[in-house]
């Protein structure tokens, strides 16, 4: 059977690492007019909200996000949109503190696991509307980090900026462009020539995107049911580049790797969005990359449910079957090419 949707009402405290500090991540119960269940906007309802590449945004889209994400961090720390609630909505599911419906010991883990894509691209459809919502601009669209491109191979500038609400203080700071991403990074930096770095990060897109992902368990992950065990296994880029690059994104002096380094924490940077828009983007192009034969067909995977709250401050019942397709949800990504599918090793 597909796991269900947690009881917000029977939040545990989370499962941290000994070495973090006391931490909060149960959400608040929001508006009291109950869970509805989530439906597609109608199409052609809105203009498509086209996510923009971190590093090829104008300082029109960076003021509107800038002020997006400032308005969001000012909310007060109980409203579910505010940026408070919104990183904890990622402790809450990645670090026990909802049981799976009917097995109170067992947690709702949606990482290593078939949950890794779907979960995500709900948490960023609901984050992008709000920030949206709190501008008043319903094309608004979040930007990914195209670190799969030469081009977009280093920490996006617009987050460097210390006085941007974009800004955390806590990441590595040996990582500051335009030092070049290691998308297989293993905790210590090789220092190779920039272009030698670049041609690895192709040659690893390449493995983790085609070479070793041609079934749809090794890219997607493996099957997580009710009342199974968490973590039966990540699949091809959710293992990298996506937790190397979290890896290399935090900062390597705190006691977990903090911000970026560590799921309960992972989420107070604002990189983390710009992050899974690209884990996003390229779980389109993959299955794109595979026409007819990228989905599970598997009722369990389908019926997959979580909640999350949306613009209004409502709750929300979604399920995985209702996100394989962005186009229907409204968004889409820029086109940046995809130069690593030429790199086969
Ligand atoms: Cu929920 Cu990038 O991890």
């Amino acid at each position: 059977a597909p796991i269900q949707a947690p009881d917000l009402g029977n939040c545990n405290p989370p499962d941290l690492p000994t070495t973090a500090p006391d931490t909060n991540c149960c959400l608040t119960s929001g508006s009291s007019i109950g869970i509805i269940d989530f439906v597609l906007p109608p199409a052609s309802s809105a203009p498509l909200r086209v996510r923009p590449a971190t590093h090829l945004v104008d300082a029109e889209y960076l003021a509107k996000y800038e002020r997006a994400v400032a308005l969001m961090k000012q909310l007060p720390g109980d409203d579910p949109r505010s940026f408070e609630q919104q990183w904890r909505v990622h402790c809450a599911y990645c670090d026990g503190v909802y049981d799976q419906v009917g097995f109170p010991d067992l947690e709702i883990q949606v990482h290593n696991c078939w949950l890794f894509f779907p979960w995500h691209r709900f948490y960023l459809y609901f984050h992008e509307r709000i920030l949206g919502k709190l501008i008043g601009d319903d094309t608004f669209a979040l930007p990914f980090w195209n670190w799969d491109a030469p081009a977009g191979m280093t920490l996006p500038a617009i987050y460097a900026n210390r006085s941007s609400p974009l800004y955390n203080e806590r990441r590595d700071p040996a990582h500051l462009p335009p030092f070049p991403v290691d998308l297989d990074y293993n905790e210590i930096d090789v220092i190779i020539p920039t272009d030698e770095q670049i041609d690895q990060n192709l040659n690893i897109m390449y493995r983790q995107m085609v070479s070793g992902a041609k079934k749809t368990q090794l890219f997607m992950g493996q099957p997580y049911r009710a009342g199974d065990q968490p973590d039966p296994g990540a699949g091809s880029v959710e293992n990298v580049p996506h937790g190397t690059m979290h890896t290399w994104t935090g900062d390597p002096a705190q006691p977990n790797s903090e911000d970026m380094g560590n799921f309960y924490s992972a989420a107070r940077d604002p990189i983390f969005f710009a992050h899974h828009g690209n884990i996003d983007r390229l779980w389109h192009v993959w299955r794109g990359l595979r026409p007819g034969n990228a989905d599970f067909a598997d009722a369990d995977w389908l019926d997959t449910a979580f909640l999350f709250y949306d613009e209004e401050a409502r709750a929300v019942r979604v399920r995985v079957r209702d996100c394989l397709d962005p186009a229907a949800l409204g968004y889409a990504y820029q086109d940046v090419g995809l130069p690593w599918l030429k790199a086969k090793p």
